[in-house]
Formats: structure tokens, sequence, C-alpha cells
């Protein structure tokens, strides 16, 4: 077994100080909502206090940089999911972008959704005022999605399958590349919901061959009131 890791005020590892509203609070709340560091909490203020100005739509200097680093903010979160910047549109949420698939998709005759017994309300919900009916797969013993479950349940009927990557309640980490070929086998897309594994894995949707991916600025340490879509496919 390692030895832990103990930080002191002085160390390189000393994360605590670098999370002001942290203080000496024990804060193990961060699967919710992650508290900002200072670096974020810096460039927030800077970017209305210093650099702010309208994105994509003025030719004057400033206007010009802000469009640059809201550019350079697409591309730096695309690569948090091994994506392209082209491929990746901001929402206000990762709610708001499971809302978008459900919404837009058209079910070209498809009108179930094949979701689990551990989604958060944000991966159900959507999908149910869209109009789909929605199937939920049960767990393991262990608490994973039980993909042999997934691979009888799913049907013709199925437009989607929508799982979380990493389980909010359990950790339960998904094998998501077997869910994305369970799903193409049966010509459904597959949307992870990827809130919990974006701050806690790697990520890369080309190698799980995901056709979606949601995800959330404020678990990441980011601000609150932004997420992220990733689209492998069309709406
Ligand atoms: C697994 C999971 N999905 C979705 C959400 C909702 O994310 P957002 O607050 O960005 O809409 C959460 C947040 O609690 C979550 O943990």
């Amino acid at each position: 077994m390692t030895a832990p890791v103990r930080l002191s005020p002085n160390s390189a590892l000393d994360v605590r100080s670098q999370f002001p509203a942290v203080g000496d609070w024990h804060y193990l709340d961060s699967a919710a909502t992650a508290q900002k560091p200072q670096a974020v909490i810096d460039a927030i203020t800077e970017a209305y206090a210093r650099d702010y100005a309208t994105v994509h739509r003025g030719v004057y200097q400033r206007s010009s940089e802000m469009t640059g680093r809201y550019e350079a903010a697409r591309t730096a979160a695309s690569k948090l999911v091994g994506g392209q910047p082209n491929e990746l549109v901001f929402t206000r949420g990762a709610t708001e972008a499971i809302n978008l698939v459900a919404r837009q998709l058209p079910k070209d005759g498809r009108n179930r959704v094949l979701l689990s017994q551990l989604e958060h309300h944000s991966n159900i919900v959507p999908w149910q005022l869209a109009g789909y009916e929605v199937d939920a797969v049960p767990l393991t013993p262990d608490g994973c999605i039980d993909l042999d479950a997934a691979e009888v349940m799913v049907t013709d009927e199925h437009r989607v399958i929508s799982f979380a990557h990493v389980s909010n309640v359990l950790g339960s980490i998904l094998d998501a590349k077997r869910a994305a070929e369970i799903a193409h086998a049966k010509g459904a897309l597959l949307l992870l919901d990827g809130c919990q594994a974006v701050p806690r894995l790697p990520v890369d949707v080309a190698s799980i061959g995901a056709d979606f991916y949601a995800f959330s600025g404020h678990k990441l340490y980011g601000p609150t009131g932004i997420g992220c879509l990733w689209a492998g496919t069309t709406c």
C-alpha cells in the first residue's frame, strides 16, 4: 500500500490553499459541485473586469481577442474528451446538453430510450419531456450498469442508449466501449453523461465510439452555468 500524500502549506501539493472558499472545511461534495480554485476565480474576474467584449459579433480588437479566448476554451474543452473543437457546443450545463439531443434528434420511427437504474434525473426527465418511452437497465450486485442485461433489452425501437459514464451515486465506471458496441449493433446511438467521468478519468470519445458526450463546468472546477455537448454525429 502506498503511503498517503501529506499536504503541507509549503508543499507544491498544497491543494487546499488554492481553494479560498474551502478554508478549514473538509469539503466532500465535489460530485455535486466542485469548489473553485483561485486560478479560475482570477480568470473569470479578469474576463469581466479587464477583457470583456462581445464574442463572434465584433471586428474591433478587444472583441476579436475575446473571441479568440472563447474559441481557445472550446478547444480546451474538446481536448478533455478527445474530440475536435468543431464537434463541441457550449450549453448551460449537462442537463441542457442532454435536452438538446433529446429534442433535436429525429426519432426515425424509434421512440424508446434505454437508460439505467443509476441515472441522474438530468438523464431521465429530458427524454420523458421529449416524448420517449423509457426503459431502465438494472444494476449488477457491485453497482455497475448490467451490460449483459442491456444487450438483451435493446431493440430496434431504441433510438438512443444514454448512460452515465461514472455514477454520481455509486462511483461505478461504465464499460463505455462495450455500451457503444451494444447500441450500434441495434442501430441506436450512444449518449454518455460524463459529468462525473471528466473530472476523474481520461476520456477519449473516439476510442469509446460514443455518439454524444455531455459534461458540466461546475463539477470540473469551472463556473456554474456552463456545460458542453460533444457530438460525433449530427442531430
Ligand atoms: C451524473 C450527472 N448528470 C447530470 C448532472 C447535471 O449536470 P448540470 O448541473 O451541469 O446540468 C449531474 C449533476 O449533479 C450529475 O452528477
